[in-house]
C-alpha cells in the first residue's frame, strides 16, 4: 500500500484527496491519499519522518510552502527560484521538493486554449502573493516579453521584479485598468472575487479584444471577473483547471502512473465545489 497526503494548517477544505482518490481508483492502484493537519512548529519533524509515517511523499499547502522549501532538497531550478514547494517526495533516501503550480497553470491554459502563444506577448497579472510567484515565473518561462504585475502592496510587485528580472513591470493597484490595452493574457491571482472575500472591481473596457482572461480563484467556479469577460466576448479559463493539473506530477512521483485530467474528474471536483454544477 503506497500512501501520500496533503499537509497544511488548517487542511480540512483541501480537495486534493478527492482528486488523488479518483486517480487511485481509476488506475486500480492500492494506495491512499489523506489529509494531515500539521502545525507550523511540527513541520520540520513531519518532513524528516515522512518515511517512518509510511508516506511516499506529500503535497504542501498554506502556510508551509516556503518553510518546506528550506527543509527539503529543491529538485529543480524552478523550485529553487520560487523558494516554495507544493510537492514533496522521497528518492534514494533523500527528501526532495518541487513546485507544480506553474505547470498546473500553463497546462490548464493550454488544455482550454490549445493555440495560445505567449512568446513575445504581454501579460497582466493581478496580485503578487504566493500563487502569483509561480504564475509569473511560468508566463516568463513561456517567453513573454512583459508581465505587468499589479498589486495593492507595490513593494511585493517590486520584489517579483528583483526576483525575475526586467520583464516584470510592477504596477500600482489604481493603475490596473490602464494596463489592459495590448494584453494577450489577463490573470487574477488575488483572493478578490473568492467566496467570502471582497469583489474584484476592474473595468475591462480597455482590455485588448483578443485577450484570454483567467482567474485562479475557483470558489466560485466562474468568478464575476470571468462572467464579465465572457460577456464581453473574451475566451475565459476557470481556476479549477490549475488545481487539477498541478496534481498530475505529484501523483506520478508517488504512485508511478502519469494520470490525466479528464472531464469526469473535472465534473467530480466541480460538483464538490458547487452541487448545482452542470456541464
Ligand atoms: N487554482 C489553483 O490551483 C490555485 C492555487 C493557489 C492559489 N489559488 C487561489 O489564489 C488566491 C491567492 O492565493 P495566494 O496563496 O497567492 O494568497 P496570498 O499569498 O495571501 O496573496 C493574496 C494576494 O491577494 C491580494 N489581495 C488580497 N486582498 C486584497 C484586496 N482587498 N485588495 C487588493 N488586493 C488584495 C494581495 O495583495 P497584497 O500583497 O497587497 O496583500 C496578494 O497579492 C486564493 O484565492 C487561492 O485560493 C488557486
Amino acid at each position: 500500500m503506497i500512501r501520500a497526503c496533503v499537509i497544511g494548517w488548517p487542511i480540512a477544505h483541501s480537495r486534493s484527496p478527492l482528486i488523488h482518490g479518483y486517480w487511485l481508483n481509476q488506475h486500480g492502484i492500492e494506495g491512499r491519499y489523506e489529509r494531515r493537519p500539521v502545525a507550523p512548529q511540527d513541520l520540520a519533524q513531519f518532513l524528516r519522518t515522512l518515511a517512518e509515517h509510511g508516506f511516499a511523499g506529500c503535497n504542501v499547502t498554506l502556510p508551509h510552502k516556503e518553510t518546506a522549501c528550506r527543509l527539503v532538497a529543491p529538485a529543480d531550478a524552478t523550485t529553487e527560484r520560487l523558494g516554495a514547494v507544493n510537492t514533496v517526495y522521497l528518492r534514494e533516501g533523500k527528501t526532495w521538493g518541487t513546485n507544480t503550480d506553474g505547470e498546473g497553470f500553463i497546462n490548464s491554459l493550454r488544455q482550454s486554449v490549445p493555440g495560445i502563444r505567449l512568446e513575445n506577448a504581454r501579460a497582466v497579472v493581478l496580485g503578487a502573493g504566493g500563487a502569483s510567484l509561480a504564475v509569473v515565473n511560468a508566463i516568463i518561462e513561456q517567453g513573454a516579453a512583459e508581465v505587468a504585475v499589479v498589486n495593492r502592496t507595490l513593494e511585493k510587485a517590486e520584489q517579483l521584479r528583483r526576483r525575475f528580472g526586467a520583464r516584470v513591470r510592477p504596477v500600482a493597484w489604481d493603475d490596473a485598468a490602464s494596463q489592459l490595452g495590448e494584453c494577450r493574457l489577463l490573470v487574477n491571482t488575488t483572493s478578490l472575487g473568492m467566496k467570502g472575500h471582497d469583489p474584484l472591481n476592474l473595468d475591462l473596457a480597455k482590455l485588448d479584444e483578443r485577450a484570454v482572461v483567467t482567474d485562479i480563484v475557483y470558489t466560485p467556479l466562474r468568478t464575476a471577473l470571468l462572467e464579465e469577460a465572457a460577456r464581453r466576448g473574451h475566451v475565459v479559463v476557470e481556476g479549477l483547471g490549475m488545481l487539477l493539473h498541478q496534481a498530475v506530477r505529484g501523483f506520478s512521483l508517488w504512485f508511478g502512473v502519469m494520470p490525466k485530467v479528464t472531464p469526469e474528474l473535472h465534473d467530480l471536483v466541480a460538483r464538490d465545489i458547487d452541487p448545482d454544477f452542470r456541464r
